[in-house]
């Protein structure tokens, strides 16, 4: 009976269909009425990424970074290339480094990202190879304002940025070589944390001559500044706007040669700037102080999208337990012409209900940083924060092993519009979720007696996500939380005469594409919502139906 059963399930399943796939495409990005997908193989790929240790691309380190990301369920890792290892006697490359991550990745069924340690690492010059390190005359540093040579390199300098293009083409070039068919490499991050710690701006003589003159005219026209030098176009931001400027047509230039060899979607991910918290004249973090000057901060989105048009997009790395700061951030970088992505974030009981904003608001991927830190001393960030480990009960590893199956689905759900989360916040434990045909009613945290206000988790984690596959079927999934469904307030207006009711509630997963059913839920299960325990994470797809809540002719004689 049981066999006969699933097997009915399983007839009844709808794969989620995707357009022809075109495996010889390379990984791409797609647009759709303002919203993105990452494609890889023909199909809408969301990246559930981990992003190792600055220090773990090697052969010692990597095979606890490969066993860090199975443990979490990533389908992604990212790992740095880093110059001074590839290129370490000028003009002569050595790739084993690279070869290695995507022979291993291969091995163990993930994707890469590549992050390019270039000419920036947060903010500094740290992996430029040791022959541009030891010569300051031929691969000038920024000087800060009294002259001091920084552990930045002058974005200024054509020496420097020939550098640089010279070997990111050469990698480029050869990771087409190795992967232009198999496509495990699906993205690439050019440099990291760009901008200058230390001084808002580039003084060297050629950098301050560049200052005087006036700003680029294509550049002036792209954000329709008249013509003029950099302190009248920009007032008293001038000496950032400069930064940012240079930085931008620097990475972008980068980013170009790179692609002439290798097209893969490219971004830049930001060390953004955090607020200061309001103590007198200190009513604004200080740029290469607080923040490294001329990265693609908020302030910056203008300048970089006009700058650099060969970065896909610009990607926030976020260190804070701040969950409105997390919500201004992705209202800044989700926006129509930059897909929203986080490349890096604590891994710890923050991530997860990051993520669900992340996902609610169409990210193509969203990856923790540190991932095999286990192995490593802990070490702050750069923004001082210590990463903590995992949190209370809450496992980071539940998010990405409930949407390692569905991957596909999920982000092609994104694409279409038709994906929507809720996140607990203080005082927000029971939220709805407007969906055009019906309201969600999402309630946080257990016991959930009748009748009574739903209690709320301690650690404020409960998220829940419900995504639209028919007219009133629905995809649902959560962590501490209950999910029913109501005719929504407006709909009601229109037509007081109707309710909701569950038609089939199934548990399952998305096998290949295709659901798979394991259990149809009734009774206890539904009849107080959907009841998804941080425990026993699972899918649910539900269908429901609408009927008048009275009989026409009682309701017409009532009337
Ligand atoms: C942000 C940087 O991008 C990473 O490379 C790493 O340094 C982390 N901070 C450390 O927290």
């Amino acid at each position: 009976m049981k066999k006969l059963i699933l097997s009915a399930l399983v007839l009844a399943a709808l794969p989620i269909t995707f357009a022809k796939a075109q495996s010889t495409d390379i990984p791409h990005l797609e647009k759709r009425d303002n919203r993105f997908a990452l494609i890889v193989d023909g199909k809408p790929f969301l990246m559930l990424g981990g992003q190792i240790n600055n220090s773990s691309s090697w052969p010692s380190t990597l095979p606890a970074a490969w066993s860090a990301a199975e443990a979490m369920h990533a389908n992604t890792v990212e790992a740095p290339v880093y110059w001074e290892q590839i290129e370490a006697t000028k003009g002569t490359f050595d790739f084993a480094s690279a070869d290695l991550l995507v022979n291993q990745a291969r091995e163990h069924h993930l994707h890469l990202v590549l992050l390019w340690f270039g000419t920036w690492k947060n903010g500094q010059n740290h992996y430029v190879p040791e022959w541009i390190k030891s010569d300051p005359k031929t691969y000038p540093r920024e000087e800060n304002d009294h002259g001091k040579l920084l552990d930045v390199m002058s974005p200024s300098s054509p020496a420097n940025l020939d550098a640089d293009k010279h070997a990111f083409a050469a990698l480029m070039r050869h990771v087409k070589s190795i992967d232009g068919t198999e496509h495990t490499v699906i993205m690439v991050q050019v440099e990291n944390e760009s901008g200058s710690v230390g001084s808002i701006r580039d003084f060297s003589p050629a950098a301050q001559k560049s200052f005087e003159a006036d700003v680029p005219a294509d550049f002036a026209r792209s954000l329709h500044l008249s013509p003029g030098n950099w302190t009248k176009a920009f007032g008293p931001d001038a000496d950032e706007s400069f930064a940012a400027y240079t930085t931008a047509h620097y990475i972008n230039e980068v980013a170009a040669v790179g692609k002439a060899e290798y097209p893969l979607p490219m971004y830049c991910n930001v060390w953004f700037a955090y607020p200061v918290h309001a103590l007198e004249n200190r009513d604004r973090p200080s740029a290469g102080q607080e923040y490294p000057s001329g990265g693609p901060q908020q302030a910056n989105v203008a300048i970089w999208k006009a700058a650099a048009p060969s970065i896909d997009l610009l990607a926030p790395d976020f260190y804070s337990d701040d969950f409105t700061l997390f919500r201004s951030i992705i209202a800044t970088y989700a926006r129509p012409d930059n897909p929203l992505f986080i490349p890096e974030c604590h891994f710890d009981g923050t991530f997860g209900r990051y993520f669900f904003y992340a996902l609610g608001h169409g990210a193509i991927g969203f990856s923790p940083f540190g991932i095999d830190r286990a192995q490593q001393p802990e070490v702050p960030n750069p923004q001082g924060i210590i990463a903590s480990a995992a949190v209370g009960s809450v496992n980071p590893a539940e998010n990405f092993a409930l949407f390692n199956a569905p991957e596909a689905q999920i982000a092609q759900l994104n694409l279409e519009g038709k994906l929507y989360t809720a996140v607990e916040e203080k005082g927000a434990a029971r939220q709805s979720i407007h969906l055009p045909t019906a309201d969600a009613v999402v309630s946080f945290g257990y016991p959930q007696p009748d009748g009574a206000y739903p209690p709320g988790t301690l650690t404020f984690h409960g998220r829940a996500m419900v995504a639209q596959l028919g007219p009133l079927e629905f995809l649902v999934a959560g962590f501490d939380a209950s999910v029913s469904f109501t005719v929504s307030a407006a709909d009601l207006q229109n037509d007081p005469n109707q309710q909701i009711e569950i038609l089939r509630a199934e548990e399952g997963q998305y096998v290949n594409g295709m659901w798979q059913a394991t259990r149809i839920l009734n009774g206890d299960q539904t009849d107080r919502g959907l009841n998804f325990r941080s425990a026993s994470p699972s899918l649910v797809r539900i269908r429901l139906h609408k009927l008048p809540l009275y009989d026409e002719a009682v309701h017409r004689n009532g009337d």
